[in-house]
């Protein structure tokens, strides 16, 4: 149990990569808060864990919301350790040229509003907990915070955005608040849903075949789902095995940043050689 009385807060908690952290952190011996907008997730949280989560329905856009489960988290646990940005949205990789001039405004508002406005205000209501703690701050990037071809520009731009803000926060906050990203590729088990002014609220990315898609791009062979991405949430909260870390990103995404410019199985080489050599 690597965070045995320790204190979360993670965003989008109530589905998907969200999900998974909240149940590893349980599992690992923390305490966690949640911010969510979906009852329902939040419901089936409560079911599973009981004692060990407090949630909060509430919009991530909204700084109210923040302060009230940062709020809640220290009343109901005393502190809080970790904060854990995560919900997002997702623009379905629409490119510039598709999004009518009429919704251009509405989509940005909302897709940064989401995936930065939210990080943002989620430092600022928890800012005095982390201080006082000696806390850590870590927020959920993306491929597409280094790459292009994981969005279109409105999510690839907020998902850059957020790459800045780490860095910024981890130089004005130190050394009393450690501040990190993690840049997962593509989740399996995810519900990621995309901008209601792109009328794209009820789409989720799980009606796409995207492990069949990155098999064949991601050096690592297959997509990781929502589960394994966990481990490194799990390192990053750690205190003893982190004293040096702050404005890091972790590139965590199956290796598409080395794909390079051929086929991505180039391992396949291997293959050759050693069943050729009967080593396999
Ligand atoms: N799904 C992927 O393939 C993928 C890849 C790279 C990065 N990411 C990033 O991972 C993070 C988590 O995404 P996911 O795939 O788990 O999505 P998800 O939709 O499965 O879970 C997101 C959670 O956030 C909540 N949420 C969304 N908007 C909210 C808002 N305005 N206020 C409060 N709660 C809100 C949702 O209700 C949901 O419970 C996001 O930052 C996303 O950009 C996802």
């Amino acid at each position: 149990m690597r965070l045995n009385g320790e204190v979360a807060l993670v965003t989008g908690g109530g589905a998907g990569l969200g999900r998974a952290i909240v149940d590893r952190f349980i599992s690992e011996g923390a305490r966690v808060a949640v911010l969510d907008r979906s009852p329902a997730g939040l419901a089936a949280l409560l079911e599973t864990h009981g004692d060990a989560v407090v949630g909060i329905e509430g919009d991530v856009r909204v700084l109210d919301s923040h302060r009230e489960v940062a709020a809640k988290c220290v009343e109901k646990f005393g502190k809080l350790d970790c904060l854990i940005g995560n919900a997002g949205i997702w623009d379905y990789s629409t490119p510039l040229v598709d999004i009518p001039d009429e919704r251009l405004d509405a989509a940005f508002d909302e897709i940064f509003s989401i995936n930065v406005k939210g990080y943002l205000l989620a430092a600022k209501a928890c800012l005095r907990a982390l201080y006082e703690s000696k806390g850590s701050a870590i927020f959920t990037v993306s491929n597409a915070g280094f790459y292009p071809a994981g969005g279109g520009p409105l999510y690839t731009g907020a998902k850059h955005a957020v790459v800045g803000m780490i860095k910024q926060l981890a130089y004005e906050l130190g050394p009393h608040i450690r501040v990190n990203g993690i840049a997962p590729g593509g989740i399996g088990g995810s519900d990621l849903r995309g901008p209601k002014s792109l009328d794209m609220d009820d789409t989720s990315i799980s009606a796409i075949p995207l492990a069949d898609m990155l098999a064949g791009i991601l050096p690592t062979g297959r997509m990781a789902t929502a589960e394994e991405y966990t481990g490194a949430y799990v390192f990053f909260a750690t205190r003893a095995e982190t004293v040096p870390l702050t404005g890091s990103v972790l590139n965590y995404d199956g290796g598409i940043g080395v794909r390079g410019l051929t086929d991505a199985n180039r391992g396949a080489l291997l293959d050759q050689h050693f069943v050729k050599e009967g080593a396999a």
